[in-house]
């Protein structure tokens, strides 16, 4: 069953995984952090982190900043979506752990300049991963279940993932390249 989900996603997201699997595959590389999204306790905390923190840019409703796909002067500079129309979810929660903490996924260029803001020594490891359980919490099933394979042992799969009906979104090449974009 596994290994029929894994391959339905990766034909879907190829793009978005292969760039992550380039520079940390997370099945090999000791991946540690993980955000438990039905930890309830942490999932709360995690709210109250996100709407002081993130909301700002990435919406109330984790819905990003207008335009957020644009290919213009200020692709990167706004802020993607969190929910199931961005590509949060297409990371596996080691990589969404760096990106909080430096700002950066670990495999972008260091010439990049992002406008993500890097939260190490204004959040603990702790906080970052309640934020993150917040954003995976809102989730919808497929959406965890095709995130949850990027991480070891598909950590975070959802329970009832084989018994409820469940297809991924349309938007699983959405503009995502953009570090791949730098050398044109
Ligand atoms: C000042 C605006 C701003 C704030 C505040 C902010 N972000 Fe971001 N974030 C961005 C931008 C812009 C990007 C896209 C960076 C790029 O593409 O260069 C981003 C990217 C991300 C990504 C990668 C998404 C992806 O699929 O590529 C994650 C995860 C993320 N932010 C989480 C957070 C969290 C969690 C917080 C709060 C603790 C936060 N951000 C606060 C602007 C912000």
């Amino acid at each position: 069953m596994k290994t029929r989900l894994a391959l339905v996603a990766l034909l879907a997201c190829g793009a978005a995984q292969a760039a992550d699997a380039a520079s940390s595959d997370p099945h090999t590389s000791g991946a540690t952090h993980f955000a438990d999204a039905d930890d309830t306790a942490l999932v709360d905390k995690g709210a109250t982190i996100y709407s002081y923190n993130c909301a700002g840019c990435h919406g109330r409703r984790l819905q990003g900043q207008a335009l957020w796909q644009l290919r213009d002067q200020y692709l990167g500079r706004r802020a993607p979506p969190h929910d199931s129309t961005g590509h949060t979810w297409q990371h596996g929660d080691e990589e969404l752990f760096t990106v909080v903490k430096t700002g950066k996924f670990s495999n972008t260029p260091k010439d990049i300049v992002s406008y993500m803001p890097a939260y190490d020594g204004k959040m603990s490891d702790d906080e970052i991963l309640a934020v993150l359980a917040f954003i995976k919490a809102q989730w919808p099933v497929g959406i965890r279940a095709s995130q949850s394979m990027l991480n070891p042992g598909f950590k975070g799969m959802p329970k009832d993932a084989d018994k409820v009906d469940w297809t991924l979104p349309p938007n699983c090449t959405a503009s995502f390249q953009r570090w791949g974009e730098t050398s044109k």
